[in-house]
């Protein structure tokens, strides 16, 4: 693929950019107005691309480009087109947008391979609206926990609401679901949002596992009162809980190499200044490359909340809203990616994902391979997130070169 081909790409990701709902900076949450913009966005560049392209019921965009005979098993590519708040341009659309360029490619050469292609937009990657992730994907590979449908935003919708709103039908949501022998296998490119390709002077990776994550929220309960008058030892104050359990949570995933921890929200209620907080709702996401290691510290995460919360005289509550399983990149993939990389004269190198991806949620389905492109100081999940045309333009030739020669396991 030519270099204008990652031209393409770049103007792509930066059209797809202006789709936000904050002014100044790239927020597009699952099931917004803003998805829906690049949602239609996206089914027109795939209809361009010579492919059949819809909204599915869980506002996913599919696209699909029959092979030499229709109705044959596909290849799956993709990534997804909701973001983060305060995103960077790159995460998840840069995968879209390169595997749309390359079914445009076979289309303006003519090209029919002995598998059909589709080409997936998934939405609620991220997991940032609603309290659940990987909605789309999990729709996609029949493994959507029907409770997900409740689950509500701040704003209190719900995803089955949201999903009218949008246009989507979500009593049809369960037709998406595609069986194991129409699917020969999942392939994304993603940025790696990591600094290891960089580092090393590689434009591209191969993926060989992505991290496993649990997520919870957590529910604070203490009680609320005059910031004046209760003296600090008769205080059941639900933020200063909250606060010995944030730093637990890091002491806890500072202590083995790999495991990582994070909380992301606190809100603070009723949040004033004069008010001692009654009431603190914070996220946990624990990540790690062995569900072993990464079951444990949630065991003695919550343990050590319980003791500090018992302690403080406060209420806690722990609701799991997430829990996705390493995931592993097949051998037989990793292979016929890593020919496509040697085949444009490039070192091979192999690499676990840190952050969570689409994949996660089909390896229930099929067998799934990813190729990272080298971002710009391992920033990711910032605006600051960058990447360059050279590099775009090799990872969208390797992704080209792999899907034109790629061949079902035997
Ligand atoms: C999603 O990209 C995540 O890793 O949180
Ligand atoms: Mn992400």
């Amino acid at each position: 693929m030519a270099r204008a081909a990652g031209q393409t790409v770049m103007s792509r990701l930066d059209e797809l950019a202006r789709f936000s709902s904050d002014r100044g900076a790239l927020t597009r949450l699952y099931l917004s107005t803003e998805h829906k913009s690049a949602a239609l966005q996206t089914q027109i560049w795939m209809q361009e691309a010579g492919m059949q392209a819809q909204i599915d019921p869980v506002a996913n965009v599919v696209g699909r480009y029959e092979g030499r005979e229709p109705g044959l098993p596909a290849l799956l590519l993709g990534s997804h087109i909701d973001t983060v708040r305060n995103a960077g341009k790159y995460g998840g659309c840069l995968g879209v947008v390169a595997a749309i360029e390359a079914v445009a490619a076979l289309h303006a050469a003519g090209e029919r391979l002995p598998f059909a292609i589709e080409v997936i937009a998934f939405g609620d990657e991220e997991g940032v609206r609603f309290p659940v992730t990987l909605t789309g994907s999990r729709t996609v590979a029949g493994t959507l926990d029907p409770g997900a449908l409740d689950a509500e935003d701040s704003d209190r919708v719900s995803v089955r609401e949201a999903l009218q709103l949008f246009g989507c039908n979500p009593l049809h949501i369960y037709q998406v679901a595609r069986s194991k022998n129409q699917a020969l296998a999942y392939c994304e490119l993603h940025i790696e949002q990591g600094p290891v390709l960089e580092a090393e002077k590689l434009p591209v990776g191969i993926v060989t596992a992505i991290n496993g994550a649990s997520r919870y929220r957590v529910q604070i309960d203490g009680i609320a009162g005059h910031a004046g008058t209760v003296p600090m030892r008769l205080r059941q104050d639900a933020l200063a809980a909250a606060a010995e359990c944030v730093l637990a949570i890091e002491k806890r995933c500072t202590s083995e190499p790999d495991l990582v921890g994070t909380v992301g929200k606190l809100a603070t209620h009723p949040g004033a200044t004069n008010v001692i907080p009654g009431k603190v709702v914070f996220t946990i996401d624990v990540r790690s490359p062995r569900d072993d290691h990464r079951h444990a510290a949630a065991a003695d995460i919550r343990r050590m909340m319980e003791e500090i919360c018992a302690r403080r005289g406060v209420a806690l509550t722990i609701d799991p809203t997430h829990e996705g399983h390493t995931a592993t990149c097949a051998p037989w993939l990793r292979e016929q990616i890593g020919r496509a990389i040697a085949a444009e004269g490039l070192p091979v190198r192999e690499l676990p994902s840190g952050a969570g991806h689409d994949g996660m949620a089909l390896v229930d389905l099929t067998d799934i391979g990813m190729l990272f492109v080298r971002c710009k100081a391992g920033i990711s999940h910032n605006p600051a997130e960058a990447v360059t045309l050279d590099d775009v333009a090799i990872g969208a030739r390797v992704f080209l070169r792999f899907i034109e020669d790629f061949r079902p396991r035997q």
